[in-house]
């Protein structure tokens, strides 16, 4: 099996998974945000992609999702985990992780699609995340011993700004429990690829006006930080399923 892992940096340093070599592709859809680092495991083939490329400059809006997807394609990747960040709303508090059970759309103007012309073509995307890819994954969560919860609404906006209070009110309103910047329109695109996509969510911060403190930068790495060792205690137990 080869499987694509979407996320930061640090996440592939994991004890038993051995090193392959790096994967620069070119897609027809331009260059992808980093070369893929490709890792083995019992069989299973990893390959990473760090989605804000190898220093962290690509910001949420101006990722290259197509050439994301794409080149994972071209690697013969068929089933892609994504990590994102997310602010809490709902029933979910900083350091909680959320395999995300469904989503909504709230970005505009970024290229979302690989049928942009000649042919007309839509996918079914009402359940936006592959159920078996989320059972493998709470299997796994279970079998490293991490809590994690097993539904939640994620809600994209564009960014780089974070919402406003009343912006976090309609997105609870309209069923959303976490709200990041990423999952759009990369799971969509995924799905066009027929690569089976999952989500895991580190909850980094109570989204707008939910908390008592402003939000920074800093809370939001560091509390994905503090979460990685959980979220790579995961990943290892994948090849065990
Ligand atoms: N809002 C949007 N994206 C995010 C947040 C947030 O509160 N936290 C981490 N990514």
């Amino acid at each position: 099996m080869k499987l694509g892992i979407i996320g930061g940096s640090g996440l592939y340093d994991i004890d038993g998974f051995e090193f392959m070599g790096e994967e620069s592709v070119v897609t027809e859809w331009g260059a992808p945000s980093d070369a893929y680092r490709h890792f083995s495991c019992k069989g299973v083939d990893f390959y990473f992609l760090n989605r804000h490329g190898r220093s962290h400059g690509i910001p949420p809006h101006s990722v290259n999702y197509r050439a994301n997807i794409a080149g994972f394609e071209k690697l013969g990747v068929e089933r892609i985990i994504s990590f994102t960040a997310v602010g809490g709303i709902r029933g979910v508090k900083p350091g909680d992780i959320v395999i995300s059970s469904n989503a909504i759309d709230h970005t505009s103007g970024r290229a979302h699609t690989f049928y942009d012309g000649g042919l007309i073509h839509h996918i079914d995307f009402t359940e936006p995340f592959c159920p078996e890819l989320r059972a493998l994954l709470l299997e796994s969560a279970e079998r490293a011993g991490v809590e994690v919860k097993d539904s939640g609404v994620y809600i994209c906006t564009n960014g780089p700004r974070l919402e406003t209070s009343a912006e976090i009110r309609y997105f609870a309103s309209i069923g959303a429990d976490t709200v990041g910047m990423t999952l759009f329109p990369e799971a969509p695109l995924a799905r066009e690829k027929e690569i089976c996509y999952a989500n895991v969510s580190v909850i980094t911060n109570h989204a707008a006006g939910t908390g008592d403190t402003k939000l920074t930068t800093v809370e939001v790495v560091e509390t994905m930080k503090a979460a990685t060792e959980r979220i790579k205690a995961i990943v290892s137990a994948l090849p065990d399923s």
